[in-house]
């Protein structure tokens, strides 16, 4: 196992106590502060991701409850009282509103955490930054959506917004995950499968992009588009679901038939645990959002769908992500095999590639 380092700190005043390790893991923040390893900028990514991730589902909550104005002063919540008192209302505009803080705290520290990292690589660099552009995007759409009073398609694309938010992060927290490579870079990476079976996958994100798309139409034609005396889109929202459960459903048989061809044929290890880890989070969504129809749309039950929507776009992703494997080595010409892997059904680096047919 590697041995973690941080230059900045003595290894003799770590010690293994809390306040040792909470030590060494603010020392790269000093502004003459020492470096990151590797694994501790991929926990760095990790936090950014779950804290997203998390805010998408605390800022539904603040609509579905109907508590944006919650808290009657900023940055207290009431006159002279920073944290809400214990009422509904107040209590969710407060989480959201600290919850609003950690990731801004997060994203900027994705970025310093980038800067410091030995070795320093250029594709976390950028990725970091487009966290931080899409959080001050966010801020903006935000101030936007409530000059427009709550108007639905800006209210859906604040929703869409966040869900590229995601993708930003998912990314940067996987590519923190692959060994450097030379020059700054990433490791060159290998299909594990060939191309037939990664331009699906493929489809099959486009397809949940379609189901998240709709999934805001729906909402933006129903009684959780932004509050009550907020406008509705032009249709009703039956027609809109019936929309998104089909598109739904084309999702999952795209998902279906690329767990098929991997039976069929075999798959790597890491392929077959993201594709099972989409279907299982993508059935379990389906699931609440028949049942939220039916039952009369309850806000709990649209907050779970929200973080379920959520959930089944890093899904989603990760199965993508998954479909390639680092290769260490010199770097080929060409590192993505492109066609030839049909016809050789082996990989430059001769292995994780299974031949489907
Ligand atoms: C892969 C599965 C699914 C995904 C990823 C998904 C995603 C979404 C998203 C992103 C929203 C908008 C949330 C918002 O704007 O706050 C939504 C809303 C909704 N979805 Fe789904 N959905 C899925 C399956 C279903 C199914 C099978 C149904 C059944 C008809 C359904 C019913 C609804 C309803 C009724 C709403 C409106 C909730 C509201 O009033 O806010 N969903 N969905």
């Amino acid at each position: 196992m590697r041995t973690r380092t941080i230059r900045g700190v003595p290894p003799s005043s770590e010690g293994s106590s809390w306040s040792g390790r909470l030590a060494r893991g603010l020392a790269w923040l000093r502004p003459s502060g020492g470096r990151l390893d590797p694994d501790a900028y991929r926990r760095v990514t990790a936090v950014a991701l779950w804290l997203i991730a998390f805010i998408v589902v605390t800022g539904a909550a603040v609509r579905l409850t109907g508590s944006g104005l919650g808290c009657s002063d900023w940055p207290n919540c009431e006159r002279g009282r920073f944290v809400a008192p214990l009422r509904v209302k107040p209590m969710v505009e407060f989480v959201n509103r600290v919850i609003t803080g950690y990731v801004s705290v997060a994203v900027a520290v994705a970025v310093l955490g980038a800067r410091r990292r030995v070795p320093l690589r250029r594709d976390l660099t950028w990725l970091s930054w487009g966290l931080v552009a899409g959080v001050a995007a966010q801020i903006a759409l935000g101030a936007v959506v409530v000059v427009f009073e709550l108007n639905p398609v800006l209210v859906q694309g604040h929703f869409v917004l966040s869900m590229a938010l995601v993708a930003n992060a998912v990314v940067l927290h996987h590519r923190a995950g692959l060994p450097d490579g030379e020059d700054g870079a990433a490791v060159a990476t290998r299909p594990r499968v060939p191309l037939g079976s990664r331009r699906l996958a493929w489809v099959a994100v486009g397809l949940a992009a379609v189901v998240i798309l709709t999934g805001t139409a729906v909402t933006g034609s129903g009684p959780h588009a932004g509050d009550e005396r907020a406008k509705r889109l032009p249709f009703s929202i039956h027609r809109a679901a019936q929309v998104h459960g089909v598109a739904m459903l084309v999702f999952l048989a795209a998902v279906l038939a690329f767990a098929w061809r991997m039976r069929r044929h075999g798959a790597p290890e890491p392929v077959v645990r993201a594709t099972s880890t989409l279907l299982f989070v993508l059935v379990a969504q389906a699931a609440v959002g028949y049942t939220q129809y039916f039952t009369g749309i309850p806000a709990l039950l649209v907050g779970i769908h929200v973080a379920g929507a959520t959930a089944v776009w890093v899904a989603a992703l990760r199965f993508a992500l998954s479909l390639r494997a680092p290769a260490p080595g010199p770097s080929p010409t060409r590192p993505d095999l492109g066609h030839d892997d049909h016809r050789t059904g082996r990989g430059a680096a001769g292995r994780d590639l299974v031949a489907h047919r």
